[in-house]
This record gives structure tokens, C-alpha cells and sequence, in this order.
């Protein structure tokens, strides 16, 4: 083939900066033309839609909707698409399948950090952390009181995980040695190899929100789990219970969850996503002191995320190689 045909097969587009090892994997590739919307901030629709058009790959992130209007104006030539995330919500996989496009995405490498901060944020919400650390600056702390900042802690407990994939194993793997005595578990059905670990017990969702002392999500983003955690759900949750989400936003009605909050129906919540993301500053749940809410921190650490950026470079080259991908989604 000539050099002309091998660059254009090659060609990709990159949606964002990315960390440097990652891109360096597509720049040092042979034959690999990348095209870069080169910034911190998202590439704008325009600039996605002409950045596509004739490319064979496109490495996207959570925040581009790749959807039909991005497949068409891509055109044919597009074969692969690599996310840099484990979710994949954001892609319309229906019609993606139908073109014949190949998907990758960065399972695994992202677990242990996103497990660490799911924990994180679960002591923020039942120990109140931010709270109390802004007494401290503003004058509030004035002696050491019995009642003062108390909260809700993890011995003796009952957590109930939704979603025990690879997330939520690790999370319940973490909190397992704080004294937790026992798992409930929900999902598609029972998954008796991995809640061994645990002892965790399959049960309906409904029964997990009355009885675990912690609910943390941990599920996909699917047409079933979203909006999920709704007024009922809460309603069933113990006036004591702390509820955390690390997974998508959408698995949440949001403002049920702030009618619970506000009204004591549940104690606190720990939020890494939300609906929409960023969560407009004036949004009633940043209002409510036992809310903590993160911008999307989950896989943020430097080593992960430079980790995802060369899965996804890999990912990409090899769908374009027509080689097996070190991770492809199954369609
Ligand atoms: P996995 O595919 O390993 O786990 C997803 C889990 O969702 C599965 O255990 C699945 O259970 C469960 N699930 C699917 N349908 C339902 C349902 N109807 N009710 C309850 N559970 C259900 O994925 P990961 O653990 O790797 O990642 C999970 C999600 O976490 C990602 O999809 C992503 O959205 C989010 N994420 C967020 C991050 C952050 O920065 N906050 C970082 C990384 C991921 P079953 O097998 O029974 O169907
Ligand atoms: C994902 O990978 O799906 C997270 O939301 C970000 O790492």
C-alpha cells in the first residue's frame, strides 16, 4: 500500500488532552495521523463533528455523546472507537454495533482507584468531614463536645452494595476490615463466585434499601438502573442510612434524593456524579451540609489516569490493526 493509504487507515481523532503517555502510544505508532481537539475543555459539537469526518478511529471520553449524528457525520471509513472510561453509556452501542464499529474501553485499570475514593467519600458523608473541617475555619469548633459533629460509623454495619462488579467487589473488599458484619448485594441476578468473598446475600432491591446502614451504587448506566434510587427507595432507607454514588449520575432522581436529604429521611449522601455534570453551583443539593459532592474524581490519580490513556491509545491501534484489543466491549 502507499504512504498515503496506510496514514489514512491510520487516521484518528482525539476528543481532549489526554495524558502524555497515552498519546505518545498514537504519535509513535507507525503510519498513525492523530488529529487533537487539544484542550482541558470539551471539544464543542461543531468541532467534534468536523474533527470525525473521514477519521478510521476516534478516542472519546465520558462527556462526548457519540451518538448518530457523530456516526454519520464520520461517515463510513469510521472502525473503531476507543472510550477513556469503563463506562459507556455515552455511546449509542445500538447503531454503533449496526456499522460494524469496534468499541474499546479501560475495565480493571480504573478499579482500585475508584474504589479507594468511593470509600473516601463514604467516611466524608457518615463522619462528616467537610462539615466539620469548615467549622474549624470558620470559628465554629469551640470546645470538645459529647454531641457535637457526631455521625455514623461502619462497625457492626450493614452495607448494601448495588452493582457488585468489579467496583463494587473492591469497595466491599476495602470496607470488609472496618467491621462491616454484613453485604447485601443487587444486580441482574445472584453472583455466588464473587459475593463469596463477602458473604454477601443477593436480595431484592427494595430489601436492601430498608435494611443496609450504607448503600454505595456501583452499577452501570442502563435503561433498568436509571433513575433507580427514586422517592421510594429512599423512602425505605433508614432515617440513619447513608447513601453514596460513584457510578452515573441518571441511576439517581435527584430530586428525590434532595426531599430526603432536606427532610431527614435519610442521614447523608456521597456523590462523585451527578445529573448534569458539572452540577450548577446553585443547585439545591449543594445547599444541604450532609451532601458531599465530588466533580467525578473516581479514577483521578495520576498513575490511573495515565494507565487508561495508553489502554485506550492500545485499544484504538489494535482495532485498527484488526487485531484482538487489549479490552474490547462485546456488542
Ligand atoms: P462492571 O461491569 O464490573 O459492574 C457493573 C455492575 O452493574 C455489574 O455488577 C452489574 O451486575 C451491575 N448492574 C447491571 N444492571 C443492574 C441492575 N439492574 N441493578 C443493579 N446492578 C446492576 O463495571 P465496573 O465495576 O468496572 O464499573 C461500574 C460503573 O462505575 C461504570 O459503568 C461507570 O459508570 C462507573 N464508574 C465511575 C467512575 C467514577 O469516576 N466515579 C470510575 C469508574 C467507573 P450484574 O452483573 O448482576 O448485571
Ligand atoms: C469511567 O471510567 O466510566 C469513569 O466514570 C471515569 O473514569
Amino acid at each position: 500500500r502507499s504512504a498515503r493509504a496506510v496514514a489514512a487507515a491510520m487516521s484518528v481523532f482525539v476528543t481532549r488532552r489526554i495524558p502524555a503517555e497515552g498519546l505518545r502510544v498514537l504519535s509513535q505508532a507507525s503510519g498513525c495521523r492523530v488529529q487533537q481537539w487539544d484542550s482541558e475543555e470539551p471539544v464543542p459539537r461543531a468541532e467534534l463533528l468536523a474533527g470525525v469526518a473521514g477519521t478510521r478511529g476516534l478516542l472519546c471520553l465520558l462527556s462526548d455523546r457519540i451518538d448518530c449524528e457523530v456516526l454519520d457525520a464520520a461517515g463510513p471509513d469510521l472502525k473503531v472507537i476507543s472510550t477513556l472510561s469503563v463506562g459507556f453509556d455515552h455511546l449509542a452501542l445500538d447503531e454503533i454495533k449496526k456499522r460494524g464499529i469496534r468499541v474499546g474501553y479501560t475495565p480493571d485499570v480504573l478499579t482500585d482507584a475508584t474504589a479507594e475514593l468511593t470509600v473516601a467519600l463514604l467516611l466524608s458523608a457518615c463522619r462528616r468531614l467537610p462539615e466539620a473541617a469548615e467549622q474549624v475555619k470558620s470559628g465554629g469548633w469551640t470546645t470538645w463536645k459529647p454531641l457535637w459533629m457526631c455521625g455514623y460509623g461502619l462497625s457492626d454495619s450493614t452495607v448494601g452494595i448495588i452493582g457488585l462488579g468489579r467496583i463494587g467487589q473492591a469497595v466491599a473488599r476495602r470496607l470488609k476490615p472496618f467491621g462491616v458484619r454484613k453485604f447485601l448485594y443487587t444486580g441482574s441476578g445472584p453472583k455466588p463466585e464473587s459475593a463469596a468473598e463477602f458473604g454477601a446475600e443477593f436480595v431484592p432491591l427494595t430489601r436492601l434499601a430498608e435494611e443496609s446502614d450504607f448503600v454505595v451504587v456501583t452499577c452501570a448506566l442502563t435503561p433498568a438502573t436509571q433513575g433507580m434510587c427514586n422517592k421510594d427507595f429512599f423512602g425505605r432507607m433508614k432515617k440513619t442510612s447513608v447513601f453514596v454514588n460513584t457510578s452515573r449520575g441518571a441511576v439517581v432522581n435527584q430530586e428525590d434524593l434532595y426531599d430526603a436529604l432536606a427532610q431527614g429521611q435519610i442521614a447523608a449522601a456521597g456523590l462523585d456524579v451527578t445529573t448534569p455534570e458539572p452540577l450548577p453551583t446553585d443547585h439545591p443539593l449543594l445547599s444541604l451540609k450532609n451532601c458531599v459532592i465530588l466533580p467525578h474524581i473516581g479514577s483521578a490519580t495520576y498513575a490511573t489516569r495515565s494507565t487508561m490513556a495508553v489502554l485506550a491509545a492500545n485499544n484504538l491501534l489494535a482495532g485498527l490493526r484488526g487485531e484482538p484489543m487489549p479490552h474490547e466491549l462485546k456488542l
